[in-house]
């Protein structure tokens, strides 16, 4: 059972940078990546749309015998987390939204957080929720960004335009007060630098950015180690499918791992 694979999914290439970070923290555990590429944005669809690909994605990765699930999504964290758990009891999985949270409650001192997301985690008002859950008295202002998710899946990053873009939507006033920032898309950690740097240039106090990545892979060793299902494989496997193969997703994928990765096709009857 340990060294069953662990699975793990986004639309696109978002979710290698929580895959890089878990492969990272736990060298042993054999990946199954899965990138849904033929339905990516998810931002911008509907709730029970998204429910449908990932209901299909579940159960090939279930089908491939991994031993737990890691939704590197945080769109499919906000729709279909709850639905999931509900309904595949014996699944054991994780999400990338509760880890960002929780991170950025540690770090705010002034209780007034900004956080970014595709149209609709913004709108499912996942993290509003779960901040003031935790803290009534914050200030969470949410602001969705929805041209960096196909900006970035186009390797557009560090130029003149993807600047911008970054700029126009960073220079919203509601962000003036925060101290606290979170990326709340597993794509953006591909654009913290660009970020982090206008801050820098453009705010009069210090704001801490997060990414969920690094504080999943956390959580997801000290559940392993707890639980006892921690790998001991000392050849590791990493597998990656996609519902559409581009080229963009192999260069990334290339370039996190550092070596030539082998993508698979798999063919949705969606
Ligand atoms: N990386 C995903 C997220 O964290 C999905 C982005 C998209 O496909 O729109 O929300």
């Amino acid at each position: 059972m340990n060294n069953l694979p662990i699975g793990i999914f986004d639309s696109g290439i978002g979710g290698l940078t929580v895959a890089k970070a878990v492969h990272d923290l736990l060298p042993n555990e054999s990946l199954i990546y899965f990138g849904d590429t033929a339905h990516l944005p998810y931002g911008d669809k509907s709730p029970d749309l998204l429910k449908k690909y990932v209901i299909e994605i579940v159960d090939f990765l279930l089908q491939r015998q991994v031993k737990a699930i890691i939704i590197a999504c945080n769109t499919a964290s906000a729709v279909a987390y709850e639905y999931l758990k509900q309904n595949y009891l014996e699944v054991l999985f994780f999400e990338v939204i509760q880890p960002a949270v929780q991170e950025a409650l540690k770090y705010t001192k002034n209780q007034r957080i900004g956080v970014i997301g595709t149209k609709t985690t913004i709108y499912s008002h996942v993290y509003l929720k779960k901040i003031l859950d935790n803290l009534p008295s914050a200030f969470v202002v949410e602001k969705a960004t929805p041209l960096l998710v196909p900006m970035i899946e186009e390797g557009w990053i560090h130029d003149k335009l993807s600047k911008e873009i970054i700029e126009a939507y960073l220079s919203d006033t509601g962000f003036t007060h925060i101290d606290t920032f979170i990326l709340g898309c597993t794509h953006y950690p591909l654009i913290r630098s660009e970020v982090e740097q206008y801050f820098e240039k453009n705010s009069l106090q210090k704001i801490y950015v997060i990414d969920s990545s690094i504080a999943l892979a956390k959580q997801v060793h000290e559940y392993f180690t707890l639980n006892n299902l921690l790998s001991n494989n000392v050849q590791p496997t990493l597998q990656f499918f996609l519902s559409d193969l581009t080229p963009s997703f192999q260069e990334t994928a290339n370039l996190f791992f550092g070596e030539n990765i082998n993508l698979e096709k798999w063919q949705s009857p969606l």
